[in-house]
């Protein structure tokens, strides 16, 4: 079984969502994704998405505590023993001290980061082709990974869109934050001696393999 907290860290685009969704079903391990939990909230309306829109609109981080808490929601729900994927969580030093924080008092703690990189203006392609399905937040692209018929989610045949933060300016944006915010978080992991690097610019296959071969080596 799968016993490990994996946390996948990378810039926009760079293809963790995909991975963690393929991974998710492969391993049938549950994963979280903030950036989804946080759209959830928005489309429902609730006073979290209510006040997260306007930061991810422009393309900031949500304040640290309210993604805090969010997270520590969905982690106290998972039995002990049992790992889970956090995409795109953490995404300050703060949020990973607070992570470590939360899984101390459930008996768990972070056994892998991965971090995915690649060149930003790949990224900003594989960002303005990217379309959502607005009921079951699968995502796919108009190039890479088009749906099957039209522009209609394969699985709720609902029609795709695009997200409000997937314009080139704000996703220049968010690559900011990602340099100077994010990055440093990548130390933290080394220094605990479960760093792994990805390179993210080859196809959503061979990535996924080399994902999968990891994580062979962890368990
Ligand atoms: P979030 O939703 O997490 O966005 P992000 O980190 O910017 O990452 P993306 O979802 O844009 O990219 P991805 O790496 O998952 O790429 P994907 O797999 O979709 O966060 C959005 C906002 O929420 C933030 O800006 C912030 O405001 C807020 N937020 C979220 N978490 C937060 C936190 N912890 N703290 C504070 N605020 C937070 O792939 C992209 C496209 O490329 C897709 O179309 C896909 O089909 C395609 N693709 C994927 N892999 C490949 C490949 N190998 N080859 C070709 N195409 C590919």
């Amino acid at each position: 079984m799968f016993k490990s907290v994996v946390i996948f860290i990378g810039p926009p685009g760079v293809g963790k969502g995909t991975q963690a969704s393929l991974l998710a079903d492969a391993f049938s391990i549950p994963k979280f994704a903030t950036g989804d939990l946080l759209r959830e909230a928005l489309k429902n309306n609730t006073p979290l998405g209510i006040e997260a829109k306007t930061y991810m609109d422009s393309g900031k981080l949500v304040p640290d505590q309210l993604v805090l808490d969010l997270i520590k929601g969905k982690i106290a729900k998972i039995p002990n023993g049992i790992g889970f994927i956090l995409d795109g969580f953490p995404r300050t030093l703060h949020q990973a001290e607070g992570l470590d924080v939360i899984l101390s008092s459930l008996c768990h703690n972070v056994g892998l980061a991965i971090e995915f990189s690649m060149d930003e203006e790949e990224r900003i392609v594989r960002l303005t082709g990217r379309r959502l399905c607005p009921n079951c937040q699968r995502t796919y692209h108009i190039l890479f990974a088009p749906p099957k018929k039209d522009s209609l989610c394969d699985y709720c045949s609902v029609e795709l869109v695009q997200r409000a933060d997937d314009n080139e300016d704000v996703i220049r944006k968010r690559s900011v934050i990602y340099w100077e915010t994010t990055k440093p978080l990548l130390e933290y992991y080394r220094q605990k001696n479960i760093l792994m690097k990805v390179d993210a610019s080859s196809s959503i296959e061979n990535v996924f393999s080399r994902i999968k071969q990891i994580f062979s080596e962890l368990n």
